[in-house]
């Protein structure tokens, strides 16, 4: 398989059609990718020691839960964000919390009943469908502030987030104008064809 093409063959070349995109796919998601042995708790697993123990972790873009299993390894409490229907319900049949909203959106979350701000946001195979300047300025609203702000250190928000090699500096630089830096890079392979970046951020 080709880098860049999709587990599920053509996929749009644009950035417009991706939640036409994910509702087509929504149905047959959990067994196409565990088919392609893709496992969110791969990906985080290099992180685990310098992410230990967060109370609240949002994960945006979340799908059918697959990202929200991975994350409540290292959260007390998650909660998901996604904007498809019905891959939102299949995270919910799976016990998670869902917010039905864009990426884009995050600033909304208060109002849509979600007091407090999370210590880890995540994106798991998600950012690189989102307009990403959008994406950060909501991030900063949920995240707690960083030690510059008045959380501690180790209390202080972190985001860790996988992206398709060819968004790296694309996201990196979007974030990076927000005085997030990166902590920790590495690359995994997700499934066949595809390696992410992986990265863990904070504000420095
Ligand atoms: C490849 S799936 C990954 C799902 C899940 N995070 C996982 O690891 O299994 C990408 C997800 O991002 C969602 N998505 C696409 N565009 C989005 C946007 N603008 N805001 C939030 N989620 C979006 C899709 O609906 C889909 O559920």
């Amino acid at each position: 398989m080709k880098s860049g093409q999709s587990i599920i063959g053509s996929r749009p070349v644009s950035g417009v059609g991706w939640l036409d995109y994910f509702r087509k796919w929504a149905s047959k998601y959990d067994r196409e990718v565990e088919a392609y042995d893709y496992d969110p708790e791969k990906l985080l697993k290099p992180f685990v020691p310098l992410i230990r123990k967060r109370k609240r972790g949002l994960d945006v873009g979340c799908g059918t839960g697959k990202s929200l299993e991975a994350l409540k390894t290292v959260c007390d409490e998650v909660v998901g964000v996604e904007p498809v229907e019905k891959m939102a319900l299949q995270a919910e049949a799976k016990g998670f919390r869902v917010f039905r909203m864009k990426g884009e959106e995050l600033g909304r979350l208060v109002e849509d009943g979600v007091p407090g701000r999370f210590d880890l946001v995540a994106f798991f195979a998600s950012i690189d469908y989102m307009n990403v300047e959008l994406v950060v300025a909501g991030v900063e609203k949920v995240l707690e502030p960083g030690p510059a702000g008045h959380m501690p250190k180790k209390e202080a928000g972190l985001v860790f987030l996988t992206v398709e090699p060819e968004n790296e500096e694309k996201v990196v630089r979007a974030f990076g104008e927000r005085g997030f830096r990166v902590v920790k890079r590495d690359t995994r392979k997700a499934y066949e064809g595809q390696t992410y970046v992986c990265l863990l951020m904070n504000k420095g």
